[in-house]
């Protein structure tokens, strides 16, 4: 289970958490880009994507299976449907967790008709036996049905029309190699920069019927933590305030105000983000001090802190964790406008606090 699942009720409650919330299901299907022209950023992806679709609908084939790596919300779901929609081809939506046994996976398998596009989306979490499944489908689409329990059971081969998997996951390294092998083409996902991430804003406003100047988007995108999912629920936010508060239109005055009452900064630090660097370097003098101590002095669960909190501060070079300890860097001080202590290393509590 991924550090998202386990804190997935916890996440999702944050503003800036990546995991799809209720309202974020609600509106994505209305966001979602509709083809790779409209898809913003992920450029390698796109064009290595583009001439794998482009080379199968001029052979008038099927196209490679797709595997789709990355973190939550950067937008396989959406390319998924945007692999189906360049194809010109149907698809059908499943999971890993809804695929519990090989049966179930034999009668989607089984109703899927010719070039459909079927997509599988956590298949790191399908069981063991769809998996070997899946193996035998994938290279020769074919599937063994078994019949019958016990000594009288039968298989009978049974032959599948090509079609394309496209499985998605936020954890690459749990595929089993021999899974990870069948697929003819892996897009790994990255991290949005800020100004993919203002043409997000852009475009979601416009298609919201919300007028944002480029200032409002850039600010809204600085403190979307790479994510097109959290910039599109920060505008929400921010566009409720602009209603309430002043004209509606969304500039850098009304995006400031309305993200500093949900407490969400300037880099996309929120109230927890902020309350571990806040004990780290004023508690601390920076560290190294180990997860337990730092976690009770934030008042939160470990799990919290180093699953919810501390993925994103060592991504944004704000905290490390060394063999001794979580130690923050001067970017941490320079953040919270604190002075770093004259030796660099931190403030000598590794005596106390270390391990
Ligand atoms: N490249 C993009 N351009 C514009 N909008 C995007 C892009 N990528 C994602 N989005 C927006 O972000 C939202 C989340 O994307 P999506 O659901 O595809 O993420 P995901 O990677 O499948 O996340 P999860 O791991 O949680 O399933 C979509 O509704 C879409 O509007
Ligand atoms: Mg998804």
């Amino acid at each position: 289970m991924s550090a998202n699942e386990q804190a997935g009720g916890e996440a999702a409650e944050r503003l800036v958490g990546a995991a799809a919330d209720g309202e974020d299901l609600a509106v994505e299907a209305a966001l979602r880009p509709k083809d790779l022209e409209e898809f913003i950023g992920q450029t390698r992806v796109r064009e290595q994507l583009d001439l794998v679709l482009r080379a199968a609908r001029a052979r008038g084939g099927t196209a490679d299976h797709v595997l789709l790596s990355g973190s939550p919300g950067l937008g396989k779901t959406t390319l998924s449907m945007i692999i189906a929609a360049e194809m010109g081809a149907p698809i059908r939506i499943t999971s890993g967790p809804a695929i519990q046994h090989a049966g179930d996976l034999a009668a989607i398998l089984s109703s899927l008709t010719e070039g459909e596009v079927l997509f599988l989306d956590e298949i790191h979490r399908m069981s063991r036996p769809a998996e070997e499944m899946l193996y035998m489908a994938m290279e020769d689409f074919r599937v063994d049905v078994v019949v019958g329990k016990g000594p009288g059971a039968t298989a009978i081969p049974l032959e599948l029309p090509p079609f394309t998997l496209v499985g998605a996951t936020t954890r690459a390294g749990l595929l089993p190699p021999p899974l990870r092998d069948r697929f003819g083409f892996t897009g790994h996902m990255e991290f949005y920069e800020p100004p993919e991430l203002e043409r997000v804003v852009r475009r979601s406003a416009g298609l919201l019927g919300v007028e944002v100047t480029a200032e409002g988007a850039a600010e809204i995108a600085g403190r979307s933590r790479g994510t097109p999912r959290i910039a599109n629920r920060l505008l929400r936010r921010v566009r409720d305030y602009a209603q309430v508060r002043s004209d509606g239109v969304v500039t850098r005055e009304t995006a400031t105000r309305a993200l500093a009452v949900y407490e969400v900064d300037e880099r996309g630090l929120d109230r927890l983000d902020r309350a571990v660097l806040n004990a780290l370097l004023k508690l601390f003098g920076g560290g190294p001090v180990g997860l337990s101590t730092l976690s009770v002095a934030v008042g939160e669960e470990r799990e919290t802190v180093e699953e919810v909190a501390e993925p994103f501060l060592v991504r944004e070079g704000l905290l490390a964790r060394t063999p001794r300890g979580r130690v923050a860097t001067p970017a941490a001080w320079h953040h919270l406008g604190l002075q770093p202590p004259r030796s660099s290393a931190g403030g000598g509590q590794d005596g106390l606090f270390g391990g």
